[in-house]
């Protein structure tokens, strides 16, 4: 018998499943004699016949332990879905269960399998969503056979994205025992071949999402984050890219977690060049009590396929981020361009000098003013009043609602800054609960930038936190917060939990900031969060289910951030990344760049300024109120586009980058050029996702005062096979030649495309 929906087909009789769309296929079946998943396809869509016993393939491998006596069935040699390491797999699995007796032998079997339409709704936990009759999710249920724990694996997979959305809950139905859940990740997939490169993102404080590509090798590469928070360090995103693939071309395979905790991303390669990608929460001090009765439900894993590659696996991610993760009412909606007030004050304003700046800001027609941290408590520098959200009256004597309604009065929106989930020792807060800061109360507790971190795996503390922020934003107009995090959490212990629980803590402290969130947009339907932790260091796929755009570095220089935005742009779609144009010397770099190009670069995200706007010429300022009138011009385009990375900062030294709209055929193109060459080469820009038919109006745009440079008319083939030549043409010139305006470092080119008819 079979059951089929126009998404998922199962073979009941062969125990044969597979999830497809019109890009994608992902078949795994039961073997019959031991029960157990079988991965047999991960890949571009196959329409060949429902029966795939073809696919199997078994060698003989002597010396193995066996789990039944067959030759073939150790597993160690099987692909699987959802290993568990010992029972005849000497690889890492998906996850470890210990038993009562101390043991972690485990026999999950095949029980049952349902098909429901959507996505799964996992509560508070970040998940895939907006149902629509598009999507189904393919639940199977295995069954221990020692215990009565379940397991049940989701698979879900909507008509119009090249993702398999994968999770795993695991049940516990007894009503006496409880069982110790020592890994529980969110997706393995054993691959046929290890003809692949890893791909991730690394970095650290100021420079996140460094791009890194690598063949892989025999044994295991990881990488992690076990600091509490998704990191700077790495990115939960890894991508298997085959050898012979490219930007635009070849196989890859993507994965990442909607998660914001600590994460484990592995690959395993095995000696006979099986691969093996694993991610899903982080094993390290993990240790989840499966009381009576009860479940835990891992992150969401989204695992994208693309033949077109790595340009298909990012569309698919970004497209699905936007679609599915991101709050629908931000998506489209133009998001105010900001004014922030860190980089021109750090702590040292008061009221007179904010006013300033947004009087200013009002002058360039910026749409929102942001008061970034100190002004609360006595936060004059980083060592005070966190955990004291209660308005500093030496800086702002008329209150925060005054302020805000001055700005409002101005016609602009009034954000402000939290860091919700730290405590200096010098609050009310403190003296009144130290046992709500994570640490051991006998122990030695880091401070990491003058504070601590609170205990958000206990309830009260998230409600108490939230009563402040409250507080704050019903007394003022407040329309924007910036949910900032600025250390890691180090020698974790929560007083709340009792000591057999210490291992839930760091997943209970990132549910604790997923409620908070929960609560504030509950209570404040319409506040636009961006979130932040010392720039990326909590940039991922499920701070963006509640916050729909985040802080993407603390590097504003627009040379560092073509790398930053670049990397970020493998799986998160533009319109989630905050970009500012700030002062030169850059206050992270100290270099100078040009303007036009600070603008030209930020533009390929949430577009902002970060910079004392009160102490610009009138040249930088007419220059300014150009660049944010030609900013929301392209602003839909920004937030709706296809991203092309055209050549990489990583590896050239002129980056070039493209959004595209098949809708309404317009594009934007950037193109930088990071030193100047002496006697430069010739060069042209080869366009992507254009219509080869199409003519279009190529213009380059003076951003400096918003004017055309130069326009011609041009068919998209030419760009796409030629490309936009981007030398001059000096025949008979010399003259002109030698007046030029001389080419500068760090500079760029804007150009827009329009349909011509
Ligand atoms: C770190 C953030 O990334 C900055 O933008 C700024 O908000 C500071 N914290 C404030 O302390």
């Amino acid at each position: 018998m079979t059951t089929s929906t126009n998404l998922i087909t199962v073979d009941e009789q062969a125990k044969f499943f597979h999830l497809h769309n019109e890009q994608i296929s992902y078949i795994f079946r039961v073997i019959p004699e031991i029960g157990q998943l079988e991965q047999v396809y991960f890949g571009p869509v196959i329409t060949t016949p429902l029966d795939f016993h073809h696919l199997i393939s078994r060698e003989f491998r002597p010396s193995n332990n066996q789990l039944i006596d067959d030759g073939t069935s150790s597993l160690e040699h099987i692909r699987q879905e959802y290993p568990c390491f010992g029972t005849t797999d000497f690889r890492q699995g998906a996850y470890a269960i210990r038993y009562a007796s101390g043991d972690y032998i485990s026999e999950f079997k095949y029980q049952q399998f349902a098909i429901t339409s959507g996505y799964p709704d996992l509560g508070e936990l970040p998940h895939a969503r907006y149902h629509d009759e598009s999507a189904a999710t393919l639940t199977v249920t295995l069954q221990d056979q020692y215990s009565p724990l379940q397991i049940q694996l989701h698979y879900t997979i909507s008509t119009k994205n090249a993702v398999i959305i994968r999770s795993a809950t695991f049940v516990n139905t007894s009503n006496t025992d409880s069982y110790h859940l020592d890994r529980a990740l969110s997706l393995n997939l054993d691959l046929p071949d290890a003809d692949y490169d890893l791909i991730h993102l690394h970095g650290a404080w100021a420079k996140e999402m460094q791009v890194e590509r690598r063949p892989l090798m025999t044994g295991r590469m990881a990488i992690d984050s076990d600091r509490g928070a998704s990191s700077h360090q790495h990115n939960p995103f890894l991508a298997l890219a085959a050898t012979d693939s490219t930007e635009k071309d070849g196989l890859v395979y993507g994965a990442t977690l909607l998660y914001s905790g600590n994460f484990l991303g592995q690959v395993e390669v095995d000696n006979y060049d099986v691969t093996r990608l694993s991610l899903g929460i982080s094993p390290t001090q993990f240790d989840w009590t499966l009381t009576p009765q009860s479940k835990f439900q891992t992150p969401e894993a989204v695992l994208a396929c693309s033949h077109t590659g790595l340009t298909g696996m990012s569309q698919a991610f970004q497209q699905f981020f936007r679609e599915h993760v991101i709050d629908q009412k931000w998506v489209d909606q133009p998001k105010p361009i900001l004014i922030n007030n860190w980089e021109a004050t750090y702590f040292d304003f008061d009221e007179a000098k904010l006013l300033k700046i947004a009087r200013q800001a009002k002058q360039l027609d910026l749409g929102l003013f942001v008061l970034d941290d100190g002004w609360f408590g006595k936060r004059d520098s980083d060592n005070s009043s966190l955990g004291n959200w209660t308005v500093d009256h030496h800086k702002l004597p008329a209150g925060l609602s005054h302020l805000a309604s001055e700005v409002n009065q101005l016609g602009l929106k009034f954000g402000l800054w939290f860091e919700p989930e730290m405590i200096s020792l010098d609050t009310p807060l403190a003296a009144e609960h130290p046992e709500w800061i994570v640490g051991h109360p006998q122990k030695r507790r880091s401070q990491g930038r003058n504070q601590y971190v609170l205990d958000f795996s206990n309830p009260d503390v998230v409600s108490a936190i939230f009563e402040q922020m409250a507080a704050i934003l019903h007394s003022a107009a407040i329309s924007y917060v910036k949910w900032d995090m600025n250390r890691y959490i180090s020698e974790a212990f929560s007083t709340y939990l009792p000591a057999e629980r210490q291992g839930e803590f760091y997943h209970r402290y990132i549910m604790g900031v997923y409620h908070l969130y929960h609560l504030l947009i509950t209570e404040f339907p319409e506040l636009l969060i961006e979130s932040c932790a010392g720039g990326g260091g909590r940039f991922d796929g499920g701070i963006l289910y509640y916050a729909s755009q985040g802080w993407t570095s603390d590097d504003t220089d627009a040379v560092e951030r073509l790398k930053i935005q670049y990397g970020a742009s493998m799986l998160y779609p533009l319109q989630s990344m905050g970009s500012h144009v700030s002062a030169v010397p850059n206050h992270q770099v100290g270099r100078r760049t040009p303007l036009s190009t600070r603008a030209a670069v930020a533009l390929f995200g949430t577009f902002g300024y970060e910079l004392d706007i009160t102490k610009l010429t009138a040249t930088e300022l007419a220059e300014i109120k150009a660049q944010i009138q030609f900013a929301k011009s392209v602003q839909p385009l920004i937030q709706k586009g296809k991203f092309y990375r055209l050549a990489s900062p990583f590896t050239s030294n002129r980056p070039a980058w493209e959004v595209y709209d098949s809708e309404t055929k317009t594009g934007l193109i950037g193109y930088y050029q990071i030193l100047n060459p002496a006697n430069p080469s010739y060069h042209r820009l080869q366009l992507r996702g254009l219509v080869p038919t199409q003519k279009y109006q190529l213009t380059e745009i003076n951003l400096s005062n918003n004017t055309i440079l130069s326009t011609e008319e041009v068919f998209g083939d030419e760009l796409q096979n030629i490309g936009i030549i981007l030398n001059k043409d000096y025949t008979n010139k010399a003259a002109e030649y030698w007046q030029r305006p001389q080419p500068t470092d760090f500079a760029s080119r804007l150009f827009q495309l329009k349909p011509t008819e």
